[in-house]
């Protein structure tokens, strides 16, 4: 079976689940289609979209300190997963061809037309910089990585990407990385962190609808790709944050009683008024629960960088 292949029957296996059960869920992890990708470049240039610049403002600040602390004699490999368009770690890619350090960057992400785009891009601005790019889902790609053990390792995990995972999940994330760690390497992670509740609720509930957008993506999706009939516009956007457990919530809700046909699966959906898909999570922190996080992987924090309107920070650990 091809990755391809292989993605696509876990896809199909996750939505038979996912719509079987009750409550309904659906992974935010599908959303990220080609179209996917698009939508969440323009949730990161909403204005009320403010994690994209309080991470580019650490990184940018921090940038030179960064680099002393990654640098070694052997020179360093710098993966990132989850790299997107990779807008913040272009700041430190310059920062690093501006001192002529030696590292090798090694960007993965689920979409391949992120990779592709990234790569281009660099090699259009540093066409001597090393860089090879894999696409994959993380779990998968934390095993590939292993093999690269020839000198110390950067991972970085930008754009709080983890708060897509509940706790449970995002400890067994953070251990597969500290499996995959030798005391020499470095984990750098962007966390969001707990704040004004509005402040949150807006990043995820813009006026604009383009998160809605971003969400409904789901279900186009499996229009267009399990032949479904979802009438896309009937089922809305919803935003919960609860500030106690720190937990965003994104669902869709249907306004209207309905039944939906996925031909591919073979699958009949009854939606009632009101009914809900669960979508995503996007979690928030304080120093306290990365703190815990890290003691049930296994990591230790050295270091936290803020940003200067105090809205986000980026852990480093190493291996405990
Ligand atoms: C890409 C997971 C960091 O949860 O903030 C943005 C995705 N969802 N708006 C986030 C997202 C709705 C985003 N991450």
């Amino acid at each position: 079976m091809t990755k391809k292949e292989s993605f696509q029957l876990e896809f199909e296996q996750h939505v038979e689940k996912g719509l079987s059960a009750f409550p309904k869920f659906l992974s935010s992890k599908y959303i990220y289609d080609d179209r996917g990708d698009e939508l969440f470049q323009q949730i990161m240039a909403l204005p009320e979209y403010y994690l994209t610049n309080a991470e580019y403002n650490i990184i940018h600040q921090y940038k030179s300190e960064l680099r002393a602390l990654f640098e070694t004699t052997k020179g360093f490999d710098l993966i990132e997963l989850g790299a997107g368009d990779g807008k913040k770690t272009k700041v430190l890619l310059e920062e690093f061809h501006v001192h002529a350090t030696n590292f090798t960057y090694i960007p993965i992400d689920i979409s391949q037309h992120a990779i592709d785009n990234l790569s281009t891009s660099i090699k259009n601005i540093y066409p001597k910089m090393e860089v090879h790019g894999a696409q994959g889902t993380y779990f998968k790609v934390l095993e590939a990585l292993s093999r690269f053990n020839k000198r110390p390792k950067v991972i970085i995990v930008l754009g709080s990407n983890i708060g897509n995972l509940p706790h449970r999940e995002a400890i067994d994330f953070l251990k597969q990385i500290q499996k995959i760690m030798s005391p020499e390497d470095t984990l750098f992670m962007g966390f969001d962190q707990k704040k004004d509740p509005y402040t949150i609720q807006s990043a995820y509930a813009d006026s604009t609808g383009v998160t809605q957008e971003f969400n409904r993506n789901l279900l186009h999706r499996l229009n267009r790709e399990m032949n479904a009939d979802f009438t896309v516009h009937k089922f809305e956007h919803w935003e919960a944050y609860d500030p106690e457990n720190g937990t965003a919530k994104s669902y869709l809700i249907a306004t209207e009683e309905c039944e939906v046909t996925i031909k591919k699966l073979n699958l009949k959906v009854h939606f009632n008024k009101w009914e809900t898909i669960h979508t995503e999570i996007s979690q928030k922190y304080d120093d306290l629960t990365v703190e815990w996080l890290a003691k049930e992987s296994g990591l230790q924090i050295s270091q936290i960088f803020e940003d200067q309107e105090k809205l986000f920070k980026n852990y480093l650990f190493k291996k405990k």
